[in-house]
């Protein structure tokens, strides 16, 4: 199979596609290839959601695992062996509604249109999740959180999430997709190491194994890593940059991962955020709400824990809490394995430790210690899907109302994600109380020199990053008047 040849799944059959550049997007590749136009193309940048589909494909644990995802962003090639649904294919007939469709009419969800193929996949990813059963407000707007109306309003939308159980099921083969996907496993694997294109060949390349990845990166170092294209995506989308050759690692089975070994999480590179945020929100509960902030359900359902990190953003929100957590990197390269602390990973300005023939391979988290104090928030403009202005993330111990120990993550006041080392040399000692929140405050705004720009101004940054913490403290006594369920827990 050729390189640059992909198959997937769409209306019960086998698509093959010859000849795709490995830079097009799916959305592209849908809508001018395949004549699909259900989706559409609002922002081109995973804000939106008019874009919305469903990929399905075959979990470990042998059933159809679905997840809405933004097809704007996503590469076409990314796609390869998977099931492909957009509003187009759902209804049983040309007659018949999906359930989804029909509570989104019944409930006057709909007005200029634009919006809904994309809150129609949300909401069937959302149905098949729940086999068909009634879902929560907050389950909604859980799932649709990726999703922008500007003419119809979310309260008849959401409506028609909390009824569409009530309509006739429109069940998928899910047996027989299966055993398509399963043809697909089989069919054109990644080339072997030894039969590589040549140095100037376009190709896509989906290595199965973190041997075969290392391979491709050490013949061809110039070539794109990519995982979830959340960001990568809007290189292409936005700044027009092209791309001929690109190495995909999100089917790197060492990089699948996700497994507690004593003492730590092991979150593979390559591990979705929305499964990356559940494992850490399982040992530490308290972080579900800021996960929850990041960006919407789409974008963290492709974008990869791995790729927020190894991209380098200074606004990544993942981060912060991570440098917070004292998290240790693991970077595989042809010598073998070496590893560092997410902080010291940063060189400048987008710029990581990352030889050229190396590939990040997990994040290791440590599990909560006694007596762990946390807390993480953002502040942007809007609560959920978008980009922090400035991110705080303050992991602190106290024993016997004495701060132990302190690790504090920024984002947004420097030119990478940063450890407030004088920050926490403020906190570590002290007691746990008012005053040593107010001079660690003056502390971390000393700390970074924000810029300005179209996010926010420098004045503001500072003034906002001693206010997260100032709120971080305010919030943990008792009595304090919680906000929502951003309220980090009481001081042990
Ligand atoms: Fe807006 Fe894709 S077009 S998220
Ligand atoms: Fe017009 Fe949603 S119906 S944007």
């Amino acid at each position: 199979m050729s390189l640059t040849t992909l198959r997937f799944v769409h209306r019960g059959q086998v698509r093959t596609c010859v000849d795709v550049p490995p830079d097009r997007t799916l959305l592209d590749l849908l809508r001018d290839d395949l004549h699909c136009t259900a989706p559409k193309e609002g922002c081109a940048s995973g804000d939106c959601g008019a874009c919305t589909i469903t990929l399905a494909e075959r979990g470990d644990d042998g059933g159809l695992h679905y997840r809405a995802i933004n097809s704007c962003i996503r590469l076409a090639h990314s796609a390869h062996g998977m099931a492909v649904f957009t509003a187009d294919d759902i209804a049983p007939d040309a007659a018949t509604l999906h359930p989804a469709q029909r509570a989104m009419v019944e409930c006057h969800g709909s007005q200029c249109g634009f919006c809904t193929p994309g809150f129609v996949m949300s909401l069937f990813t959302l149905h098949q999740h729940h086999g068909g059963q009634p879902v929560s407000r907050d389950q909604a707007l859980h799932a649709l959180s990726g999703n922008l109306c500007r003419c119809t309003g979310y309260r008849a939308i959401l409506d028609a999430a909390q009824t569409m159980h009530h309509w006739p099921n429109a069940p998928v083969d899910e047996a027989a997709l299966l055993q398509k996907l399963e043809q697909l496993a089989h069919a054109g694997p990644a080339p072997a190491a030894d039969s590589m294109p040549n140095p100037d060949a376009a190709f896509y390349a989906r290595p199965a194994t973190l041997a075969d990845l290392l391979a491709w990166r050490a013949a061809h170092p110039q070539a794109l890593l990519a995982a979830g294209t959340t960001d990568v995506g809007l290189w292409i989308t936005k700044q027009h940059r092209r791309y001929a050759q690109i190495i995909d690692v999100t089917r790197v089975a060492e990089l699948r991962r996700l497994e507690r070994t004593e003492g730590a999480l092991r979150i593979g590179a390559a591990v979705p955020l929305t499964d990356a945020f559940d494992a850490l929100a399982q040992d530490r509960p308290r972080l579900a709400p800021f996960f929850d902030r990041f960006a919407g359900l789409p974008v963290r359902a492709s974008g990869t824990l791995g790729g927020n990190v190894a991209n380098g953003s200074p606004i990544g929100d993942s981060m912060p809490l991570l440098i917070a957590l004292g998290a240790t990197l693991v970077l595989a390269g042809p010598q073998g394995e070496r590893r560092m602390g997410l902080e010291d990973f940063y060189l400048a300005y987008r710029k990581t430790a990352l030889a050229p023939d190396e590939v990040l391979a997990c994040i290791e988290v440590p599990l909560p210690a006694a007596n762990e104090w946390l807390s993480a928030d953002k502040i942007s403009k809007r609560f959920e899907d978008d980009i922090s202005a400035v991110c705080l993330a303050v992991a602190l111990q106290i024993d016997g109302g004495v701060i132990r120990a302190a690790r504090v993550g920024a984002g947004g006041v420097a030119a990478v994600p940063a450890r407030a080392v004088q920050t926490e040399a403020a906190l570590v000692g002290q007691p746990a109380r008012q005053a040593t929140f107010d001079a660690a405050c003056a502390v971390l705004q000393a700390e970074f020199q924000p810029i300005s720009d179209m996010r926010a101004s420098q004045a503001y940054r500072r003034a906002v990053l001693g206010n997260l913490l100032r709120r971080a403290w305010a919030q943990s006594q008792p009595g304090a008047l919680r906000l929502g369920e951003l309220a980090p827990e009481t001081l042990p």
